[in-house]
């Protein structure tokens, strides 16, 4: 059976990862779908963003990387698939994700929305959450897949934030309070 897991990948994660090894466990063919968003402004190109996937999914078979427009299940029809792969993290995905897939079954009746637990240990990782690290210059090698985390360092490289010291906060190493002896007397005078 093939099934189909669509999604942003922007940029792919361990915890897609996770969805897309244990998909491909599960069904003889796993074609991951990268869809063309005019509505959002993505940090990788759709064409970037599949040379992400297909670099980090060397290791399987019985996967194809893709990319759609339009309706998931419009996709899903025209290459004969009969499931849509959807990894679920905690419960707040699952109103969208449930949402998502009531939607799609009244869309095609005869296309199945199969939800993967993901593994704990990827129950918080989320594309955003990489990007915000990045952004201000964390690491985000453990939660990418190893060739895509040089992608990720590069985007951000020239847009490194310089972390600059409130000027309350800063100790007065400029002017030191170098007094004299005989002006500390004076002082107390
Ligand atoms: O990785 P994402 O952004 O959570 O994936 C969301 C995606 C691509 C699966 C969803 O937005 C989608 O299916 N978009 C295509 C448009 C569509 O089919 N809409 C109807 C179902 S809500």
């Amino acid at each position: 059976m093939l099934a189909i897991y669509p999604g942003s990948f922007d940029p792919i994660t361990l915890g897609h990862l996770d969805v897309i090894e244990r998909g491909c466990r599960l069904f003889e063919q796993v074609v991951v779908a990268v869809l063309r968003n005019p509505n959002k402004t993505p940090l990788f190109t759709v064409a970037e963003r599949m040379e992400q996937i297909r670099r980090s999914t060397t290791h399987l078979s019985n996967i194809e990387v893709d990319s759609f427009d339009g309706l998931t299940v419009t996709y899903a029809k025209m290459r004969r698939a009969k499931a849509l792969l959807r990894g679920l993290r905690v419960t707040s995905d699952f109103e969208m994700e449930l949402q998502m897939a009531h939607t799609n079954k009244t869309l095609s009746e005869e296309i199945e929305t199969v939800f993967l637990a993901t593994s704990t240990e990827y129950s918080f990782l989320s594309s955003s959450l990489v990007k915000e690290i990045a952004k201000f210059g964390g690491p985000i090698d453990h939660l990418v897949p190893p060739p895509v985390a040089p992608d990720i360092y590069r985007c951000y490289a020239k847009t490194l934030p310089v972390s600059v010291p409130t000027p309350d906060l800063m100790p007065t190493l400029e002017h030191p309070k170098t007094e004299s002896l005989p002006e500390m007397l004076r002082d107390l005078e």
